[in-house]
């Protein structure tokens, strides 16, 4: 989602409107806005794309200066009018714009339906609207700062109240929110590309910080003690298209670099207080239903295929059901063994994939109860599947896929760990063990991004190559799957992957003097055999990079780049050890001068089947 807000001598809408446009990347399943005349209050908010939006206001615009607006990508509650933002309270005395999830607020939606508050949506925005009303104490800062006393979860808020029509209150936890100080007025935004039209002098508000904004000034302060905070502006220099990739050169870099965010908003909300149990809240499928599944297919196309093929380790290693993994476009024309004990898991970042739909409705036909896996809330999947993992990896813009890829793992992670929980297929320590370690990815990732340096210069070295290969054990080889698709996807250089003990039954015979192999290492019971397998190709002259754990003093004896990566359980090293191969294609493709975002033949989504 993206949210806007001004306050200043300007009328607010026009400003509002075009700082969504901007946003609209983020999210476009509805829009709307708010503004308020000095008085009152007036919503204008619709499904849909934001030129429906405008096309309503045009005939009836809203006027005063000061506003906030919001461009929505669903996550609780389907795309409708009724759960576009902004939400207001009853009495329509507060209006508020959200970007993030309120993790506890069907607890406060209890609290407050039970004072009579009715609601009208289905969002955890809503509630923080009612929340303002019921704490209204006489100040709009302090009664904001009481709520989100009251609120857990990750979120950037913007706020505007009938009751102290001069302000703005903006906080931020941990969703991305900036503050534009303009000379005609002040901008709260999701991100800088929002503002640039407006002005380039902006404070990046921290975790945990509020902002209040009049048409004169800006205060930033912590937001639980409200102790004032001083803090430099930031003066932007990129230009337009520089700024919708946060300064970063292609959007898949920048999305290769969301990803450590997309974990933490993929798990929010997902994993209970204590960090002993997961939770998927809203899920139909029934203990009882998920306690007589026989048999589990993975249904999807491309990397989200790859996703599926990690998926399956995982939820046989933890839940020990059987799991079969198909491509979308195979499953449906093979007469699949599907019945009633079936759960077919679809997985895909747009929901839109025509193969994967049609196999998805093959699937309800024979009788399974299907559940998706998508990043996509309002896609023709989510709304054809009996449930829905969402995963948060926000909206991917590259073609070649990345943090949708490493958020489905996420979601198979908390998936995989939930079935064993249900079906008591491992203990309560193991559970909690694997719920620590997964929490630790987010931090573990940011880690391994910083050393893309090393893997330019191995992009270097394989550029001019007609050919590589990619190796792996077990779950390695999941991920050699999807590095070699990544690289040719965008540096059209062919590559295969190979589960590496069956090379020498074939593929062998292809490694000559200096062919680049990259040789995944990151299961310990593997370990030995890789060695092996390693050693197989550097004795035909093969040119090896190495991904290993940290701690590793062995693999770079037999390669000839070692890439390590920090240790966690084996079934999540995909979600790290992936991350410098996508870095190795993104870098390879760019050194060929290709077009990263937008290569050759493909599109980001395929609509026929
Ligand atoms: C297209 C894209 C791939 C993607 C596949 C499945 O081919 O180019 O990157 O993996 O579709 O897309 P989905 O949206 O279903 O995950």
């Amino acid at each position: 989602c993206g949210i806007v807000g001004y306050i200043g001598k300007d009328e607010a809408q026009p400003i509002l409107l075009s700082g969504l446009g901007k946003l609209e990347y983020r999210g476009y399943d509805s829009a709307g806005i708010a503004v308020c005349n000095g008085e009152l209050i007036t919503v204008k908010k619709s499904e849909g794309r934001l030129a429906v939006l405008e096309n309503q206001l045009q005939n009836a615009p809203l006027h005063g200066s000061i506003g906030i607006g919001h461009t929505r990508w669903a996550t609780h509650g389907r795309p409708s009018n009724e759960n576009s933002h902004p939400h207001t309270d009853q009495s329509g005395k507060f209006a508020v714009v959200h970007n993030g999830i309120i993790e506890n607020y069907l607890d406060i939606k209890e609290e407050l339906s039970a004072k009579g508050v009715r609601f009208t949506s289905e969002t955890d925005t809503e509630v923080i609207a009612h929340l303002l009303a019921d704490l209204w104490d006489g100040s709009l800062v302090s009664t904001v700062q009481k709520a989100i006393k009251k609120m857990r979860g990750a979120y950037a808020l913007g706020v505007v109240s009938e009751y102290e029509p001069d302000k703005l209150v903006a906080v931020r936890l941990a969703s991305p929110l900036i503050i534009g100080v303009g000379e005609n007025g002040n901008f709260i935004g999701s991100d800088i590309p929002a503002l640039i039209e407006y002005t380039r002098d902006i404070y990046i508000l921290e975790d945990g910080e509020m902002a209040v904004l009049t048409a004169d000034g800006v205060t930033l302060m912590d937001a639980m003690t409200g102790k004032m905070i001083s803090r430099e502006l930031f003066h932007v220099d990129w230009d337009l298209v520089q700024a919708e990739k946060e300064g970063y050169d292609h959007f898949m870099l920048k999305e290769i670099h969301e990803q450590p965010r997309a974990f933490r908003n993929t798990m929010t909300g997902r994993i209970d207080e204590k960090g002993k149990k997961v939770i998927f809240e809203g899920l139909s499928l029934t203990s009882e239903q998920l306690m007589q599944i026989d048999k589990i297919f993975i249904v999807a196309c491309g990397t989200a295929y790859h996703a599926g093929l990690v998926g399956k380790y995982v939820i046989e290693d933890l839940a020990r059901i059987p799991v079969e993994v198909d491509v979308a476009s195979e499953f449906r024309y093979r007469r699949p063994i599907v019945t009633e004990k079936t759960l077919v898991i679809v997985v895909s970042q747009s929901g839109e994939t025509a193969d994967t739909l049609a196999a998805l409705r093959e699937a309800r036909r024979l009788g399974a109860k299907v559940l998706a896996i998508t990043n996509v809330v309002g896609s023709s999947i989510a709304r054809d599947a009996d449930d829905v993992i969402a995963t948060m990896a926000g909206p991917e813009i590259a073609v070649a896929s990345t943090k949708a890829y490493t958020s489905q793992l996420v979601a198979f992670y908390l998936l995989g760990i939930y079935l064993a929980q249900v079906r008591e297929t491992i203990e309560e320590g193991e559970r909690i063990s694997l719920i620590e370690a997964l929490e630790k990815l987010p931090e573990q990732a940011e880690e391994v991004l910083s050393y893309s340096e090393n893997i330019r210069t191995f992009a270097d070295s394989i550029k001019d190559h007609k050919s590589l290969f990619y190796i792996g054990r077990g779950i390695d080889y999941a991920v050699a799957l999807e590095g070699s698709l990544k690289l040719k996807e965008i540096s059209y250089i062919h590559s295969e992957a190979y589960p590496a003990g069956e090379l020498k039954h074939g593929t062998l015979a292809l490694i000559e003097e200096n062919i680049p192999v990259i040789a995944l290492a990151t299961q310990d019971e593997l370990y030995e055999k890789m060695i092996s397998n390693i050693k197989e190709v550097t004795a035909r002259g093969a040119h090896v990079l190495g991904i290993a754990l940290a701690g590793d003093t062995e693999l770079h004896k037999s390669t000839d780049e070692v890439i390590s990566v920090p240790s966690t359980v084996s079934l999540f090293t995909p979600a790290l050890s992936v991350i410098p191969l996508q870095l190795l294609s993104y870098y390879t493709s760019l050194a060929l001068g290709n077009d990263v975002d937008k290569p050759r033949n493909l599109a980001k989504s395929v609509t026929v089947e």
